[in-house]
Order: C-alpha cells, then sequence, then structure tokens
C-alpha cells in the first residue's frame, strides 16, 4: 500500500492531516523538493538535497533532518509506492502557529511531508512531436531561486499555456528569456546551447544541470547569458527541461514554429546522452 510520510509517522494519504494554523496553509510559507525515482531509485539525491537545504536557509527555517536522516525517511516511501518509477514531493513549512500572524512564531516546529506519485515522464510520441509553448511576462516576486511552496504565479502562469492548449509559458523579464512556469527554458543557435545565468530570477534546476554536464562531457558548445525574446522567437530549437519532464522539445511560440516546427538534431542527441546517463546513474545507484 502506498504510504506518505508526515512528522514522524508513515501511513496511508487519507489519514495524513495538518492543522490549519500551519504557516505552509496560512502564508505558502515552506519549500519543498521534487525528486525523480527510477526504479525505486531516486536520481540525483544529493544534489535535491543540496538545494532543499539551501532553500530551507534562505527562508530560515531550520533542517529538521541530516541528510542521512533525509534519506532514511525517504526509502519506505519510496519501497512502498505503487510504482517503480515516481516523482517524489519532500515539503517542509515553517509549522503551525498558536495564532495567525506574519512575523515568525516564537516555537513552531516544522511540517515534514515526503509524497511519492507516479512518474510519468514525456512518452516517444510526445518527444517525436515536441509541445507548443505561450509567451509570458514573468511576473513573479524576485526571489524564484527559492524553491518555495508559495507558486500562485507559476500557477497562474502554467494555466495560460493549457488554457491556450499549451504545455508550457516561456516567461520572459524585461525582455530577457527567465525560464518556464514548471521548467528551465534552452535554445540552441548555430550548433551553440545557450542557457540562462543562475540567478534570483529563475530556479537552479537540477536537470538544467545535468543538461550543461552533459554538453560539457560530449564536447557540445554552450553559452551561459542572458538570452532577449528575439534570440528565443528566432531560436534553431528551444527546449524545456524538468525532474518530471526530463527534456522537450518546444516546437511552436505563441502559435508560430521554432525554426521548421520539429524538434531538432541537438535535442535528438541531447536526448540520448540524458537517457544513457540515466541508465548508467541508475546502475550505480543513484
Ligand atoms: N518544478 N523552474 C521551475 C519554476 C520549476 O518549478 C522547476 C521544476 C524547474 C526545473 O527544476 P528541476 O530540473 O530541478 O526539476 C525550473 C518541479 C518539477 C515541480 O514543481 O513539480
Amino acid at each position: 500500500m502506498a504510504l506518505v510520510y508526515l512528522n514522524g509517522t508513515l501511513g496511508p494519504l487519507e489519514e495524513a492531516k495538518v492543522s490549519v494554523m500551519d504557516r505552509g496553509f496560512l502564508f505558502g510559507d515552506g519549500i519543498y523538493e521534487v525528486i525523480p525515482v527510477y526504479g525505486r531509485k531516486p536520481f540525483r539525491l544529493e544534489e535535491h538535497l543540496k538545494r532543499l537545504r539551501r532553500s530551507l536557509e534562505t527562508v530560515r527555517i531550520a533542517n529538521p533532518h541530516s541528510d542521512e536522516e533525509w534519506r532514511c525517511l525517504l526509502a519506505p516511501v519510496i519501497a512502498a509506492a505503487e510504482s517503480e518509477d515516481q516523482s517524489l514531493l519532500i515539503q517542509v513549512t515553517r509549522g503551525a502557529a498558536p495564532v495567525r500572524n506574519h512575523a515568525f512564531p516564537q516555537v513552531a516546529t516544522p511540517t515534514v511531508f515526503i509524497l511519492a506519485e507516479p512518474l510519468n515522464p514525456p512518452d516517444a510520441a510526445l518527444k517525436a512531436s515536441g509541445v507548443a509553448a505561450v509567451s509570458a511576462a514573468d511576473n513573479r516576486w524576485l526571489r524564484c531561486d527559492i524553491k518555495s511552496i508559495a507558486l500562485l504565479a507559476n500557477c497562474l502562469l502554467r494555466q495560460k499555456a493549457v488554457d491556450a492548449g499549451c504545455a508550457e509559458t516561456v516567461m520572459f523579464r524585461d525582455g530577457i528569456l527567465t525560464e518556464g512556469a514548471a521548467a528551465n527554458i534552452f535554445v540552441v543557435k548555430n550548433g551553440v546551447l545557450l542557457a540562462p545565468q543562475k540567478n534570483h530570477l529563475m530556479l537552479p534546476g537540477i536537470t538544467y544541470d545535468v543538461v550543461l554536464e552533459l554538453a560539457a562531457q560530449h564536447g557540445l558548445a554552450t553559452e551561459v547569458r542572458d538570452i532577449t525574446d528575439a534570440e528565443v522567437r528566432a531560436a534553431d530549437e528551444l527546449w524545456l527541461t524538468s525532474s518530471t519532464r526530463e527534456i522537450l522539445p518546444i516546437v511552436t511560440l505563441d502559435s508560430r514554429p521554432i525554426a521548421n516546427g520539429r524538434p531538432g538534431p541537438i535535442y535528438a542527441a541531447m536526448e540520448n546522452w540524458y537517457q544513457q546517463f540515466k541508465t548508467e546513474v541508475m546502475r550505480h545507484g543513484g
């Protein structure tokens, strides 16, 4: 039976309950991680735990667990999940306070929640066809580098894509590419892979790092720099990356084709490298 972890207890999802005074519920005061699990082995766990530590530190929530403890807490949830491949959620909020007050409570115990859902990475047909995207002004706050659970802006931006029958919203701030509503974005131009630089305006994606590492390993030229709106629209290839969607080609933006409107050859190469890398890493234990 699938089990979730909540504050020291493993149990069925239906029985997991948090207080309405939880600051995650009242203020969106918490952070999260989403870790892909293949064949019950978490992928890039160390990197995800590192980002979790950083998010907690940045929002001033004391990390309730050491990395070793996190690994021990994740293991039974992964083992009990129905699916071998999972999207593993870790969520930590500042916890419940006796009164609703924006300021931090004097004493609060962080709420810790772990949930494994089935992972359905894009199938071959979707990778072959690519996906459509819309664009939008990035109207989020200025700390998009924190993996905060306060995701209302991201939800509205993603819904804009869904309402247009698209898979993702590609965002620009002051004419510069930031990221997708729930993904990082890459551009290919003249054989060079372009990536926005990590800063406070985008989430430092774990998949983003893997893609840049693979490019370096395989001798694909990269440039990490500001990318303009015009460069995105004139791209040879446009990709989105995330832990749950891996790498996907975007073939139209605002109903206009990217290049010839089909996934490109550099995507095909990167997708191949990524799948090989995943297989190797999982063989050696995540
Ligand atoms: N989201 N940017 C944003 C805003 C994201 O929400 C995500 C992932 C990414 C990609 O990061 P990574 O490669 O580490 O998954 C970039 C997850 C999957 C989610 O919220 O479900």
